[in-house]
């Protein structure tokens, strides 16, 4: 996992860089660098950790030029180190890479008996000499990466730079992520061209942007960007214009992105919402769910595939798409699916859930049910992205740019698109009745409201929570039906960004076992919104009580068993019961925030983790 970026202007490019570096940190930050094609060579500064230490060599070691590539980096091949660090240099060539290149191995065994001096244990310094050697047999810059990309097998984002070509950047594309950007345009080309492995690197920039699709790659230069199939077939693809503004990727006041994304929800609902909801009706709007039009009379089963957050929030979609279609869904973790040999088919309707869309498990998955013969439905956050372009059906979440890695707007959003789903073919199967499906569109419609109240009304109390249990070393979390995946979300959450042991727990599971975890210094946090499991999860409520546990409750307002129940209660409003995980995981949210900023952890960077998941 890895963020690059290239810049051809007028403008010193160095900083261009960094600043786009800077917004891309969230795919990795072991270490970082960057390379210009200087009077006499490739000019690199690389350095190992945070993108400031680089900062400082370049403000050591300042580098000139107005066209240059950079690279933030998580490492997969080589330990976190400068020698590791990208740009890789092979003579006049340097190469930045995300991704993986799978047949390495082979690569540099080959490279090593023609006698290649390779310097560091990276795969991407492989790709700089293999360039370096198709440019040494007499190949231009394209026609030397075309070469190079004809060895590749694996994922890859690149950007490459020859000292001999100093205003092209050549960059290609195989299964990670890659836009390019156009600045103004002057008449005979634009005053720059930008390439990124995401938007937000781009937005200060340009809104004028172009998505790369798997083997493809292009020549950036004065004259703009220019597309080609890595077999050198001309593309012609217009550039899309992204209105997602810089502020909405800069932290607006708050200590953290993860807080600032918390509390940006209820706008984040409201523009998943727009446009989807016919009140006046009671409907879902078909059009907008990108299944309208298709035979869902063909489809008899659902099933879902994601990772991580977006796991839990399908197994939220199996609980609505059981109850309000009345067909039998399944919830898979994509990793495991792809693992066997599912079986799927024709009939099936995959839904592929992915806030970035480039979760590689979740990719292949969705890929291999549709080989099988399974139509591609994904509920995706980020445009353009490889998920909802392999899908046969798309249904944007509309978070915007979720820079924290820990989800959490693009988890209540992709909620939403969930229900949203389940309404629209529960109508259309004749499974729900009109005014079932209208008092749910009605509940949905309220719920900015209701979740900007949760959030305003339940900070200061859940901040003085935190306070009081930073220094637990184990925290659970119970619920049951729909508030069992909000179990999972908020043990998640908790560990992730806070490194506490956390566990979520279906309540009925408590007495087969976990309940063996509780003593007086375990808080267990009971999520307890009045639903038909409200009773069970009370008496599970209480069985923690009996064992000294610290028990909070995530109530409806008002509940006064629950407040004698438990040490804390979190109260949240009264919502139709399909609809209370949207209120019930927020106080989680700010939960595992306030433990994590009393711990003074990295918030928005935790240890070992990225935001978009590229690798196996
Ligand atoms: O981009 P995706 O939704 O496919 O990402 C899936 C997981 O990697 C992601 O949800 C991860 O678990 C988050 N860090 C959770 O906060």
């Amino acid at each position: 996992m890895c963020g690059i970026v290239g810049y051809i202007g007028h403008e010193p490019a160095a900083p261009v860089l960094l600043d786009g570096l800077r917004r891309l940190e969230y795919r990795g930050y072991d270490s970082a660098g960057v390379a210009v094609p200087g009077a006499e060579a490739i000019e690199i500064v690389r350095a190992v950790g945070k993108l400031r230490n680089l900062e400082t060599a370049l403000a050591a070691r300042p580098l000139s030029g107005t066209v240059g590539i950079g690279h933030t980096r998580w490492a997969t091949h080589g330990r976190p180190s400068e020698v590791n660090a990208h740009p890789h240099v092979s003579g006049p060539i340097a190469v930045v890479h995300n991704g993986i290149i799978e047949n390495h191995g082979a690569l540099r065994k080959e490279l090593i008996e023609r006698g290649v001096t390779i310097s560091s244990d990276t795969d991407t310094e492989l790709v700089a000499h293999l360039v370096h050697e198709a440019v040494r047999q007499g190949r231009n810059l394209e026609a030397a990466v075309r070469a190079a990309l004809g060895r590749l097998h694996g994922a890859y984002a690149l950007a490459v730079l020859s000292h001999d070509e100093p205003r092209r950047i050549v960059v290609a594309k195989n299964a990670s992520p890659l836009v390019l950007g156009l600045g103004t345009d002057r008449g005979d080309g634009p005053d720059a061209v930008y390439c990124a492995s995401d938007i937000p690197a781009l937005l200060p920039y340009t809104r004028q942007m172009l998505f790369l699709e798997d083997g493809e790659m292009a020549v950036l230069s004065d004259e703009g960007a220019t597309i080609t199939t890595v077999a050198g077939e001309p593309v012609t693809r217009a550039p899309q214009r992204i209105d997602w503004s810089p502020i909405m990727a800069e932290k607006a006041g708050f200590k953290h992105f993860m807080l600032k994304e918390i509390f940006e929800q209820p706008r984040a609902m409201e523009d998943t919402l727009r446009g989807r909801l016919d009140r006046t009706r009671g409907e879902v709007v078909g059009a907008e769910i990108g299944l309208e039009g298709s035979d869902v009379s063909r489809v008899a089963r659902v099933v879902l595939l994601a990772c991580g957050t977006s796991h839990h929030a399908a197994i939220a979609g199996r609980y609505w798409l059981e109850e309000l279609t009345g067909l039998p869904a399944v919830v898979e973790l994509a990793s495991e699916f792809r693992g066997r040999r599912p079986v799927i088919g024709d009939g099936d309707l995959v839904v592929a859930v992915s806030q970035s869309g480039e979760t590689l498990d979740t990719l292949v998955a969705a890929k291999e049910a549709k080989a099988r013969g399974a139509r591609v439905l994904s509920i995706a956050n980020v445009i353009g992205s490889a998920l909802p372009r392999m899908s046969d059906a798309v249904f944007y979440t509309r978070a915007g740019p979720e820079i924290g890695v820990a989800s959490t707007k693009a988890f209540t959003t992709q909620l939403a698109a969930l229900v949203m789903l389940a309404i629209w073919l529960g109508r259309q199967r004749g499974h729900l009745t009109e005014a079932r499906a209208a008092a749910l569109v009605e509940g949905l419609a309220r719920l900015p409201n209701q979740m900007q109240e949760v959030l305003h009304g339940t900070r200061q109390l859940i901040a003085n929570l935190a306070r009081r249990q930073v220094e637990a070393r184990d925290v659970l979390f119970l619920g049951r039906g729909l508030s069992f995946p909000i179990a999972l979300e908020g043990a998640l959450k908790l560990k992730e960004v806070s490194y506490v042991h956390a566990e979520g727990y279906a309540a009925g599971e408590m007495k087969h076992g976990p309940i063996a975890l509780i003593d007086p210094h375990v808080p267990v946090l009971v999520l307890l919104p009045k639903d038909e499991n409200y009773e069970r999860s009370l008496s599970n409520l209480e069985e923690a009580k009996a064992r000294e546990a610290i028990v909070i409750a995530i109530a409806t307002e008002g509940d006064d068993a629950a407040r004698d129940a438990s040490e804390t209660l979190i109260e949240v409003p009264a919502v139709d019961p399909e609809l209370t995980p949207f209120l019930t995981v927020l106080p989680l949210q700010l939960y595992a925030y306030y433990v994590a900023d009393f711990k003074g952890t990295d918030v928005d960077q935790p240890r070992n983790l990225a935001k978009t998941v590229t690798v196996e």
